[in-house]
């Protein structure tokens, strides 16, 4: 099957009637989002030209192995990351999935996303495949640790309970996803009418099931990247431009087919 492309933000107006004839009727609908809904934020995505995978090993940094020869350095990375949160926004495409919200009977926001940034732009229903960066917990008992992180400090807390180190709540290679999370995913995926992918390059499994599970099971596929991508290969319709931009002008049309 040949995807419709579009490349310019101008035509997105104007969508074939085919895609138009999908989005009025639909009932439910997911957004599957990745790091670069959040790149026009400032957050750095994890492939490609810039991404993080290109300078550090995530073998080092995002695994149970890496944590236990070095938790000083996983931690500090991850402190990194927060501290790089803590300054900045969501952006338009955040924003733009928060109005989608009112606009569909069923709408699921499932991010791979560790930043918060759909919670922060207001989004309420939100899976989050990966974890987030804003919690920790026990490596040892697993408890939940909620006393406050000093971003500044580069000592890996200890439990209270246990004694054993605190890690962010984020899933790590190699690590099962968080319990209910992809059951609520793939369950959402699989009744869905229309799939939006955005900035994701759906290289990692099993989050990148979500878009393929909703595929397989009719709904309409449409994916918004600058890049090509894997989910590219089976997308029905593709807006070849950045989040950003793409978003606010998807939910404009959609807004008047809806009503209309
Ligand atoms: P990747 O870094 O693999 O892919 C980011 C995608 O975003 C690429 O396809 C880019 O082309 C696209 N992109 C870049 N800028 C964009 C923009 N302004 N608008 C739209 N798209 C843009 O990130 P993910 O697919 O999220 O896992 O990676 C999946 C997982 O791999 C992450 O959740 C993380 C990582 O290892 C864990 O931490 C467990």
């Amino acid at each position: 099957m040949e995807a419709f492309v579009i490349s310019d933000v101008e035509a997105i107006a104007d969508l074939p009637a085919f895609v138009q004839q999908r989005f009025r009727e639909a009932e439910s609908a997911v957004a599957f989002t990745g790091a670069g809904i959040s790149a026009e934020s400032g957050v750095p995505t994890f492939r490609g030209k810039e991404g993080l995978w290109t300078k550090f090993r995530p073998e080092e940094l995002a695994s149970v192995e890496g944590f236990l020869a070095n938790p000083e350095l996983v931690w500090e990375w991850y402190q990194h990351r927060r501290k790089v949160l803590s300054e900045v926004q969501p952006n338009p495409a955040h924003y733009a999935l928060v109005e989608m919200e009112a606009l569909f009977a069923d709408f699921l926001v499932v991010t791979q996303n560790v930043d918060r940034l759909h919670h922060r732009a207001g989004s309420r229903n939100v899976v989050e495949l990966h974890g987030n960066l804003e919690e920790n917990y026990c490596f040892q008992c697993k408890a939940p640790y909620t006393e406050e992180i000093d971003l500044s400090s580069r000592q890996v807390p200890r439990c209270p309970r246990c004694g054993g180190l605190i890690r962010p709540a984020v899933v790590w290679f190699g690590e099962m996803l968080p319990e209910g999370a992809f059951a609520t995913a793939e369950a959402a995926a699989r009744q869905a009418d229309v799939l939006f992918s955005i900035g994701t390059s759906g290289e990692v499994f099993p989050a990148a099931q979500i878009p393929m599970l909703a595929r397989t099971h009719g709904a309409l596929v449409v994916e918004v990247n600058p890049e090509p991508s894997l989910i590219s290969e089976y997308a029905h319709l593709i807006l070849r431009l950045p989040a950003a931009k793409a978003m606010p002008a998807l939910v404009e049309l959609l807004k008047t087919i809806r009503k209309s």
